[in-house]
């Protein structure tokens, strides 16, 4: 079956699936094929009471997704979310169990689970039982922290929704669709990318499949707090203020938000819309920041329902080409990350993951890190608040989409809401990114000019970049991308001594910036193996790779509004791009410290630098 037939037939299937309401009896269970409602975002999900269901989940890989569409010829569905057992007298084959199928771990991709899974692109099932009790007046969400890409989750049979986005959480509502006592729920995941995903086709990271982030199940009361933003005010009042958004609030229901450690209290009154204006004093107020990672735990209480989340209170903002932290200017001694685990690889999902990662970070000397190049989970942005870690968050509007297509921008802009309406709470925060390294064209700098604008509708109090791609005339860096013009801060990615000139070029390298705004050097660096010792010019070996950082940090004190810089990579990763057997195998090898822990001569030069802070404006 060629590429279009298997994609006609997949997308009919798919468009089947969705678009014909059938009400087929199989047995004793009645499913309505019609598509489930949307999924809902949740503020601080993962500070609320939960029951997990991580750990083993059944699986069956299923490369032409038929346990969808598994009709026999008596065209009884027997498509796989059923869990259906063979039945005596049955007049067709159930083809599938899922009590003898293999296990996955959940959370966790599959790729590093099974050494025949590492390339595997396409469907996958999962099947758990759970036990459950109903409560009065509770609504049940099934909470994905993430699921790459699309996916589809049944409980007992009935489909309860669907989604599509690898790196943000979402919860749907199951309390109709469970019983009290024995439950099971079945998801479907596939990971096969197209060209009007987002990220598309091509990224230079592995494309891990599966239900990568916890899943958990939530109970909140029918009138519950699905949303909130608390911040202090930039107008250096001390004044904290934001709101509260109650879900079927009734008209005049109070909220009131608390911080005992202040003993500060606001109650305010929940408005036609279901949000209450938050706005109140907070005397004695500790400001987070890198040096001072305060968190306050905040009790927010509406009706019924009460959430306690940790949060530190800081402002940023820019003033011409500086970044104020606290009203004071800053430079962000940063270093790129991706979310891939060290040591095991795969997805990284827990707060071990995130303990190391940015404990490395910190070993380094960074008080900001650019997790790249998509949301990274709760676990990483906990740890960033806890350890006092500035963090650039970035939408994965990564190199070429399908810019000129209105589904692909609804996409990147419900990632984009999935990621703030999720995350905005995380003082660590301070950068939204729109996207990285994407082509200087028209039709690109609508779409994510459009993202940035609907980013600060979203949030108004944080700052607006990208990270672009920079051209040159000689040895001369010109910064004139239009993107630029959306931007809070400028993003620069640049490569002189490994994919362009030679180390030393950095010396005689200078920079024309067309916007007097902030930039970051938001990637340079190059490749080493780990333990690869040679010549300066030998490329691959660690000799080579401390060059390169030697000459890039000379170059950046001479960007004359640089206020921040980070290196690609703090760790080496998975990516199918980078085959060279020996040295890469399969792995990105720019990393300062390999995949196993060992660190290269490059991170001890750039740890210097930061401790000596002989890089970048001294505050
Ligand atoms: C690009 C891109 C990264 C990539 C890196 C590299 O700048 O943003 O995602 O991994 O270069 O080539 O290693």
């Amino acid at each position: 079956m060629n590429e279009s037939i298997r994609k006609q037939v997949r997308n009919g299937l798919r468009d089947l699936f969705h678009l014909l309401p059938c009400i087929v009896a199989v047995g004793t269970v009645t499913i309505a094929s019609a598509v489930p409602p949307a999924p809902i975002v949740l503020t601080g999900a993962d500070m609320r009471p939960a029951t997990s269901l991580n750990g083993e989940w059944a699986s069956i890989i299923d490369p032409y997704f038929s346990g969808l569409w598994s009709f026999h010829h008596e065209m009884k569905a027997n498509g796989y979310f059923l869990n259906r057992k063979a039945q005596p007298g049955d007049l067709f084959p159930t083809e599938y169990d899922f009590s003898k199928a293999p296990k996955l771990h959940v959370p966790g991709d599959w790729n590093t689970q099974r050494e025949s899974l590492l390339y595997y692109e396409g469907p996958m099932w999962y099947e758990r039982d759970f036990t459950y009790q109903a409560k009065q007046h509770t609504r049940v969400y099934l909470r994905i922290g993430a699921a790459n890409y699309r996916s589809w989750f049944w409980v007992n049979g009935h489909e309860v929704c669907e989604h599509e986005g690898g790196y943000t959480a979402f919860n749907c509502d199951v309390t109709s669709a469970l019983h009290t006592g024995a439950n099971f729920i079945v998801a479907a995941v596939d990971n096969t990318r197209h060209e009007d995903d987002v990220p598309a086709l091509e990224t230079d990271w592995w494309n891990y499949g599966g239900l990568t982030r916890e899943v958990s199940l939530i109970d909140v009361p029918d009138s519950f707090i699905d949303q909130y933003d608390l911040h202090l005010s930039t107008n250096g009042t001390g004044v904290i203020e934001g709101w509260v958004h109650v879900m079927d609030a009734q008209p005049g229901e109070t909220v009131d938000v608390t911080i005992p450690e202040l003993h500060a209290k606001s109650t305010a009154t929940v408005g036609e819309e279901g949000r209450a204006m938050i706005h109140f004093a907070a005397e004695g107020l500790e400001r987070w920041s890198p040096e001072t990672p305060k968190l306050y735990n905040v009790e927010i209480v509406a009706g019924q329902d009460s959430i306690e989340d940790l949060i530190g209170f800081r402002t940023i903002e820019t003033s011409g080409d500086k970044i104020l932290l606290n009203g004071k200017p800053i430079f962000l001694r940063g270093i790129d990350i991706h979310a891939e685990a060290p040591y095991r690889t795969g997805r990284a999902y827990s707060n071990k993951d995130a303990d190391i990662l940015l404990g490395w970070a910190k070993e380094l000397g960074c008080n900001y890190v650019r997790l790249a190049h998509y949301p990274h989970d709760e676990t990483m942005l906990r740890a960033a608040d806890r350890m006092g870690l500035l963090v650039w968050s970035e939408n994965p509007v990564y190199w070429a989409l399908e810019f000129d297509n209105p589904k692909v921008y609804a996409k990147a802009e419900q990632q984009l809401d999935e990621e703030i309406n999720t995350s905005r709470n995380h003082a660590a925060i301070i950068l939204w990114s729109m996207a990285n390294e994407t082509p200087n064209t028209a039709v690109r700098t609508k779409f994510i000019s459009a993202l940035a604008d609907h980013a600060r509708k979203l949030d108004p109090t944080r700052l607006i970049t990208a990270a672009l791609l920079v051209r040159a005339e000689g040895n001369t860096k010109i910064v004139d991308d239009s993107l630029g013009h959306a931007l809070d801060v400028i993003g620069v990615n640049e490569y002189i001594g490994w994919y362009e000139q030679r180390p030393e070029t950095a010396d005689v390298t200078d920079w024309r910036i067309a916007f007097d705004k902030p930039v970051i050097a938001s990637e340079w660096g190059g490749g080493a193996k780990a333990g690869l010792h040679g010549k300066l010019d030998q490329r691959w070996t660690e000799e080579y790779q401390a060059n390169i950082y030697r000459h890039q940090l000379g170059m950046l004190n001479r960007i004359p509004q640089l206020r921040g810089t980070s290196p690609w990579v703090l760790m080496d990763f998975r990516s199918p791009n980078r085959p060279l057997a020996g040295i890469q195998d399969e792995f990105n090898r720019k990393g300062l410290i390999s995949e196993q822990g060992a660190k290269k001569e490059a991170f001890f030069i750039l740890q210097k630098a930061y401790r000596d802070k002989t890089v970048g404006k001294p505050e």
